[in-house]
């Protein structure tokens, strides 16, 4: 098995907790790549000899980012909603059936090219493990087939078929729920690691999010949950009192809410690109933080709430909007996140530590603060993902 070294790199962001600070930071760092792990990490004067050598020119190295949370199967866009909701129309669950009714028209080939073309634009802004959700299908053929595609993508897809009531059970949501819970779920299952529900007024409810999250455990799918991000609702404690790994927006919460979170230890990951674009007010990651729950960041893009593909751009508005400092954002989007995935085992990712998975992100910068203060500016210059460079 060939051995890079990567030396000459100013700030390594490790995650390791063996390390010092929330970043476990290494300065003058080298890491040893081995296959698709990483073999060693110190001090570059300390680096064990390679077959191969990149000098990082004293920027900074991180892990890959972890986008935990994302709608990339889908076909047409929603350009023009966004251009009324900058003039005033508030955002509401509904739009989602435009996207609907483009992708049952799509081909498999039109879909894949679609959400592969969104990998790759990740890619190159340093995300290197992706969650995938369907949602814009709903019937059992195009869930089925939308699961089908990001399973070509990504281990980790979400089977998402309580998005919204389609159009043709607008008179009969509880039907809606039985197909989901039954023929859909049967077709999706096999595709999908996760089942996930939007729980919101306009979407699902609390009893219709229970049955599908306890459907979906009983077809071995683990659940995920959009929640609290319209409006307060049940969404949040639901994923707490079920024990969920993580719960997702989580913009509008109350002292309760926040408790809930505190004791399960449910992450809750918010996805600040969402209040960018719906102009609604962001959630207060501060206020998590200070009372002890694990947050991560993710980009939750998708073609109407939030159409952009950039963790960078998370990373700046939580810590320019949401409280958060620039190491916790870049944990959020790193360690955090893969926790939020179950990724974060010692075979895992989101830390540089040896064992886990070797997927890097080179900036072309001298630290992760630049991540926030240069927002808007491409400063990934170098990914590597299972040990191979690909950006
Ligand atoms: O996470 N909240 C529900 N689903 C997406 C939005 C989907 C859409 O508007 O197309 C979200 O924001
Ligand atoms: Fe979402």
């Amino acid at each position: 098995m060939t051995a890079t070294v990567i030396t000459g790199i100013g700030e390594l962001v490790t995650n390791d907790p063996a390390r010092d600070g929330l970043l476990g930071i290494v300065e003058d760092a080298a890491v040893v790549v081995e296959g698709d792990r990483v073999a060693w990490v110190g001090r570059a004067v300390d680096a064990p000899a390679a077959d191969a050598a990149v000098d990082a020119g004293g920027r900074a190295v991180l892990p890959g980012f972890v986008d935990s949370h994302s709608h990339l199967v889908f076909a047409g866009d929603r350009a023009q909603e966004f251009a009324a909701r900058m003039s005033g129309t508030p955002y509401a669950a509904g739009g989602i059936r435009t996207s609907v009714a483009a992708t049952r028209a799509a081909t498999d080939e039109q879909l894949l090219a679609g959400a592969a073309r969104l990998v790759q634009e990740m890619l190159r802004q340093g995300t290197t493990t992706v969650e995938v959700k369907s949602g814009y299908g709903l019937t059992v053929h195009d869930e089925a087939r939308s699961l089908a595609v990001a399973r070509q993508l990504t281990e980790h897809t979400t089977f998402l078929g309580a998005h919204v009531v389609p159009p043709e059970h607008a008179y009969d949501p509880a039907g809606y729920v039985g197909l989901v819970t039954g023929p859909m779920l049967e077709a999706c299952a096999p595709h999908a690691r996760w089942i996930d529900v939007f729980c919101e007024r306009g979407a699902f409810d609390d009893d219709q999010a229970r049955s599908v999250l306890s459907a979906g455990a009983a077809a071995g799918l683990r659940g995920r949950l959009h929640a609290n991000q319209l409006g307060p609702g049940p969404g949040v404690r639901l994923a707490c009192e079920l024990g969920l790994l993580a719960v997702d927006h989580c913009t509008y919460l109350d002292d309760a809410d926040v408790a809930a979170l505190t004791e399960s230890g449910t992450i809750a990951t918010l996805l600040p690109g969402v209040e960018f674009s719906t102009r609604q007010p962001y959630p207060d990651a501060r206020r998590l933080l200070d009372a002890g729950v694990r947050v991560a960041l993710a980009s939750d893009c998708n073609p109407g709430s939030c159409f952009t593909s950039s963790i960078p751009l998370c990373v700046a508005l939580a810590v320019r909007e949401m409280g958060m400092t620039p190491a916790e954002a870049v944990h959020a989007v790193t360690a955090t996140a893969a926790a939020a995935l179950d990724e974060d085992g010692p075979s895992g990712v989101g830390r540089i530590v040896p064992g886990r998975r070797a997927d890097l992100v080179l900036l072309d910068a001298p630290s992760h603060v630049h991540l926030a203060y240069r927002p808007g500016v491409p400063l990934v210059a170098g990914v590597w993902q299972r040990g191979r460079p690909v950006v």
